[in-house]
């Protein structure tokens, strides 16, 4: 059993092979850093420690992580091989196992590396066979015991052709680690201090070294190119997709979803094509979202439709709803049920009472309106003086003409109704028709501008 865990992140390199300025691990999957995805999963192991290699925009990393007290950043000048790397963390280590992981293989599952860290080795290797090996250390056995780890450039013909090859996971105890790492040399093919070498170290002081096979190479799968990033992501959506499909929601094609966060759907959901899911998004029973649609961060109550392309972003969408086409909730957007928001029509920090209709272009920012009401087209809460935002409040049953715009802060009243066109600057009381615009002339005998001769 394992007592204190040390948890080592190596995750200095370049990432010469994007070509980005960004470091590596900074690179988002499914919405968020890779290493934030690491640092989720050993977080469940309840590590003595995490230690995080970095050197290539180390203060970008850390920036990125500011709120991450818990991460020991270990800084490695000069990237000397992931061996180096460990020797910089080595007189970190204070436990009695430690778990080294590579930053750019960001799906690993905790499962994984419990098990790992468990194993009943001096060095535990997480192993898979990959169809492809190219690129891989390959893993050179004897029966059980791992002899050694050949990387590609080391390789000769017959080590190519093994699949087995080093996910780049390891589990060591402490002590041998710290010995290990302080015999490595750079007399390889890359003139770098492999990590992998400690393998042939631990064979000469007879030690036990074990290899732990994973069966799902995605699981392991690291990231060193833009085409393997993206390869990764979609096996990661599909994933995601399918979890979904089991659990009753019906994916009209899932390749073309995406969920940057989570998503908690009831029964009898429908999404359609190329919708897009950020942060955590709760859909309740019998909810459609249309095609095109980006949704963040948001509740969407009983029954609701979305319409395509529409962008709901912090909104909190009850029962009953219809939504778009063509449709921007934004922060604090409330439609309370069986709201009608139609095509471009914007609310914002706004709630809507039961039954009330906006439906179609319309902004709607910093209000408070009632049940019943109508909001006809055009019509404009002007909630900013260039300086301040006014809320707007509108009561029960009020009916908005169109084309009106109500300059905050102003009150419609309870069953009001304002003629279209209208700029409302002064407070409306109940059961009234306010109308605020200019009276239609008929000009007679009017000629209209001919055109002049030269
Ligand atoms: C490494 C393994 C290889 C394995 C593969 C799995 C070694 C020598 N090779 O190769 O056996 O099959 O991963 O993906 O370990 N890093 C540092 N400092 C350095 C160099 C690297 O922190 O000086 C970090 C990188 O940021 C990266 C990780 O270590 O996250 C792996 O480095 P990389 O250069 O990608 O190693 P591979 O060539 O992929
Ligand atoms: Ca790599």
């Amino acid at each position: 059993m394992t007592n204190s865990l040390d948890v080592c992140i190596l995750a200095a390199g370049v990432g010469s092979r994007m070509r980005s300025n960004l470091p590596k691990v900074l690179q988002t999957l499914a919405g968020r850093p890779l290493l934030a995805h690491l640092l989720d999963t050993v977080g469940d192991l309840n590590p003595a420690a995490i230690h995080v290699v970095i050197g290539q925009g180390a203060e970008e990393v850390k920036a990125a992580f500011s709120g991450r007290a818990d991460v020991n950043w270990v800084f490695q000048a000069e990237r000397l091989g992931t061996g180096h790397a460990m020797q910089q963390v080595a007189p970190h280590l204070s436990g009695d196992r430690t778990l080294i992981l590579l930053g750019d293989a960001p799906l690993i599952r905790a499962e994984t590396l419990q098990m790992l860290s468990e194993v009943d080795a001096d060095l535990g290797v997480l192993t898979v066979d990959m169809p492809d090996p190219f690129n891989y250390g390959r893993i050179v056995r004897e029966g059980e015991q791992v002899v050694r780890i050949v990387e590609e450039k080391d390789a000769n013909e017959s080590e190519k052709q093994i699949l087995e090859i080093n996910t780049g996971v390891m589990s060591a105890g402490t002590r041998c680690l710290k010995n290990w790492l302080e015999r490595l040399d750079n007399n390889n093919a890359q003139q770098e201090y492999l990590l992998t070498d400690i393998v042939e170290h631990g064979n000469t002081d007879n030690a036990k070294v074990t290899a732990v096979k994973v069966s799902d190479p995605i699981e392991v799968t690291g990231i060193n190119t833009f085409g393997q990033l993206a390869a990764l992501e979609r096996a990661l959506q599909m994933n995601k997709a399918e979890e979904l499909m089991a659990s009753g929601v019906q994916v009209m094609d899932p390749a073309r979803l995406d969920i940057r966060g989570t998503v908690t759907a009831g029964q009898g959901v429908k999404i359609d094509v190329n919708v897009v899911f950020e942060g955590d998004v709760t859909l309740a029973d019998n909810v459609v979202i249309g095609p095109n649609c980006v949704i963040t961060d948001s509740t969407i109550g009983d029954g609701t439709v979305i319409k395509a392309n529409s962008i709901l972003e912090q909104a909190t969408v009850g029962d009953h709803c219809s939504v778009g086409p063509f449709a921007r909730l934004r922060p604090g957007a409330n439609l309370v049920s069986e709201v009608a928001v139609g095509n471009f029509v914007e609310v914002k920090k706004t709630t809507m009472g039961r039954g009330s209709k906006a439906s179609h272009l319309t902004y709607l920012g910093d209000s408070i309106i009632g049940e019943e009401v109508n909001i006809g087209a055009g019509t404009i809460t002007c909630n900013y003086d260039g300086v301040n935002k006014f809320e707007t409040h509108i009561g029960d049953r009020a009916f908005i003409g169109s084309n009106s715009s109500l300059v905050a802060p102003v009150t419609i009243g309870a069953g009001s109704t304002v003629g279209a066109g209208s700029t409302i600057s002064k407070d409306v009381d109940t059961d009234v028709l306010a109308v605020g615009r200019g009276k239609q002339v008929s000009v007679r005998n009017w000629q209209r501008p001919t055109k002049k001769k030269d």
